[in-house]
């Protein structure tokens, strides 16, 4: 029996959700696995309520659940970074899920921005270091609001925290079995303390997998890649700061926002699964936002709950519902209600 703890959060968090979990109990059915749910309000909404965000014990009672599904969190009122550190970063770091898994793969050429990709061409995954870089929190202020302010920002990383990622990275590719390439993707050329490091603990661990190639990439060449040439790409590794950046261009190769999922993992200990498109505002209760990325979350939380065969059904399920019957990805274009996107996977699986 898997207990899952549901955060819904703002905005389309909720409604993306609710497909989510309409599909998790459809593939409970049909491949006999049990579960409970149970929801945790963690939101902007709840904030502005009643000024509180993810508080200690809070972590502490999600420590005993099995993975977190979590629909987006973020509200306009609130000031930037608030609910982000508050929550989501919270979650990431005080879980220690120092993994941020994000796949890049096409579902349907007729989705891709780019020009003759087809689905053979777009299917990589970045592994996104989550609990360091420049995501640490770490700086300070000097004359602050003098002419002669200056503003630091740190990268704070650590031969143990890069060994982990890197180690994953690698066990990662390794499972996956498909080109059996990992690229770190990096900064050697400027960023001169922390990408000597990355390197030398990628090269170090890289000794033990003779049967992996290991590739190399500037992070800037890495986005010109993402467009010319994605097909190079197998497993990419790479930090906190990069890895976000590089994931938005993933998702919009991949189709967009309304198909990109990803999970942030620790393995030794309780993982959250989120689709990575935001809690968008405009869309609220329209029931118009694409959920096949919240239902892709939900596929990954299966394989990483050990439910593999349910996991890889519900991802054939979308990758049918896409190619069959959505007429676009984007919200308010899918020719679909968000709840007959849902019903339509349901079907499918
Ligand atoms: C993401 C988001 C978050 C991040 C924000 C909301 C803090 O952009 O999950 O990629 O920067 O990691
Ligand atoms: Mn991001």
């Amino acid at each position: 029996m898997y207990k899952i703890a549901v955060i819904p959060g703002d905005g389309t968090g909720p409604e993306v959700v609710r497909e989510g979990l309409k599909c998790l109990s459809a593939a409970g059915k049909k491949f006999k696995f049990q579960y409970e749910a149970k929801e945790f309000d963690f939101s902007g909404r709840r904030y502005l309520a009643t000024g509180k965000l993810v508080e200690d014990k809070d972590v502490e009672e999600l420590k005993k659940y099995s993975a977190i599904y979590l629909g987006a969190v973020g509200d306009p009122e609130v000031k930037p970074g608030i609910i982000e550190t508050g929550v989501l970063l919270k979650l990431r770091f005080a879980l220690d899920q120092y993994i941020n898994l994000r796949p890049v793969k096409l579902y349907s050429s007729a989705f891709c921005p780019l020009k003759d990709k087809k689905p053979e061409d777009i299917d990589f995954v970045v592994v996104r270091e989550n609990s360091e870089g420049l995501y640490k929190g770490m700086g300070e202020f000097k004359a602050k609001g003098t002419e002669d302010e200056v503003a630091i920002q740190i990268s704070y990383n650590t031969r143990k925290g890069v060994e982990r990622c890197i180690r994953y990275a690698f066990e990662y590719c390794r499972k996956r079995n498909k080109k059996k390439k990992l690229t770190l993707c990096g900064k050697t050329n400027v960023l001169t303390y922390a990408w000597d490091l990355w390197e030398r603990t990628f090269n170090a661990v890289a000794k033990d997998y003779p049967d992996i190639t290991t590739d190399y990439a500037h992070v800037d060449a890495t986005t010109m890649w993402f467009v010319k040439n994605p097909e190079w790409f197998d497993v990419i590794v790479t930090d906190n700061m990069f890895g976000d950046i590089i994931t938005d261009l993933g998702a919009m190769i991949q189709g967009g926002m309304g198909i990109a999922a990803g999970g942030n993992i620790n393995p030794q200990g309780v993982s959250m699964f989120e689709p990575i498109g935001g809690s968008a505002p405009k869309y609220t209760g329209k029931n118009v936002i694409n959920p096949l990325a919240a239902i892709c979350a939900a596929g990954m939380m299966l394989e990483n709950l050990g439910e593999e065969k349910a996991g890889k059904a519900v991802e054939q399920a979308v990758i049918k519902v896409a190619n069959k019957k959505l007429k676009s990805l984007a919200a308010g274009k899918m020719g679909y209600s968000t709840a007959q996107v849902g019903d339509l996977v349901v079907e499918n699986l």
